[in-house]
């Protein structure tokens, strides 16, 4: 069996401006830095809001930690242009390893397809930037049994046109709509079976090789008071955190996985 580096990732969302996010990051930096490096099975990303990223990452080179890196919520797939208001690929990586890509707040209040995701992706793998692809079904989907459907067409689509080097190097996060902000965490059960399928579904694509070698985390309410139960399931490999990740919780999550 492969041996997966565990993922706790830290979506902060639209919170903590280069100010805040400094002094978050500086509070937080020593103690995260000192599990990641007791634990060499877990790294953790840090994906504050672009315009925190410069700020951020002076405090992560004042004080070097491997195993905590850096990441952008979300980026356009052009190299450059007319595009206002965007972020290239080649810009989040002179200061990031990681990207998140259609989240479902992206998805949703800013139209994105699976079709922009997937050229997301492919700029992503493009410029070595580690791409979180985040999929998930909402609530109606979630209550009519549509949720293995949804599941499959986002993946089939979303992460549609890799090569054989690109299919091994991605992570999905699992993110039902309905456990987002909500309180309302999936039980870890069903996460696992969900992310069972995924990875089922990405086997059939990819082939059990590449399906063996990516990260699918769950995200959705994750605290870390129950962080250990889907850390301890066998088909997740860590979590995308949102609220609690611009708390001092998120270091105990941290911990609690390690
Ligand atoms: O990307 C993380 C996320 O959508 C989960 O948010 O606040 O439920 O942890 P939250």
């Amino acid at each position: 069996t492969t041996v997966r580096t565990a993922i706790i990732a830290g979506n902060w969302k639209m919170n903590l401006g280069p100010q805040q996010a400094s002094r978050f990051v500086a509070e937080i930096l020593p103690e995260l830095g000192k599990i990641v490096q007791q634990h060499s099975h877990i790294m953790s990303i840090l994906c504050p809001p672009a315009i925190s990223l410069a700020a951020v990452h002076q405090v992560m080179q004042s004080v070097p930690t491997p195993g905590v890196e850096l990441g952008a919520q979300n980026m356009y797939f052009e190299d450059k242009g007319a595009f206002t208001g965007e972020i290239a690929p080649g810009m989040v990586k002179e200061l990031c390893s990681a990207v998140i890509l259609g989240h479902s707040e992206r998805r949703g209040y800013f139209h994105e397809t699976d079709e922009l995701v997937n050229k997301k992706v492919h700029a992503a793998l493009h410029y070595d930037l580690l791409p979180i692809v985040c999929i998930g079904e909402n609530t109606d989907q979630y209550e009519s049994g549509e949720t293995q459907a949804v599941i499959k067409a986002q993946v089939e689509q979303s992460l549609a046109g890799l090569n054989e080097e690109q299919a091994g190097k991605i992570v999905i996060a699992y993110e039902p709509i309905w456990a987002i902000g909500t309180g309302k965490a999936a039980s870890a059960t069903e996460a696992g079976h969900v992310i069972h399928l995924i990875r089922h579904i990405y086997a059939e694509i990819y082939g059990d090789t590449a399906a063996q070698a990516i990260r699918i985390l769950y995200g959705g309410s994750v605290t870390s008071a129950n962080i250990g139960e889907f850390i301890a399931h066998p088909d997740i490999d860590g979590g995308l955190i949102g609220g609690a990740s611009i708390k001092s919780d998120f270091v105990e999550i941290v911990r609690k996985s390690a």
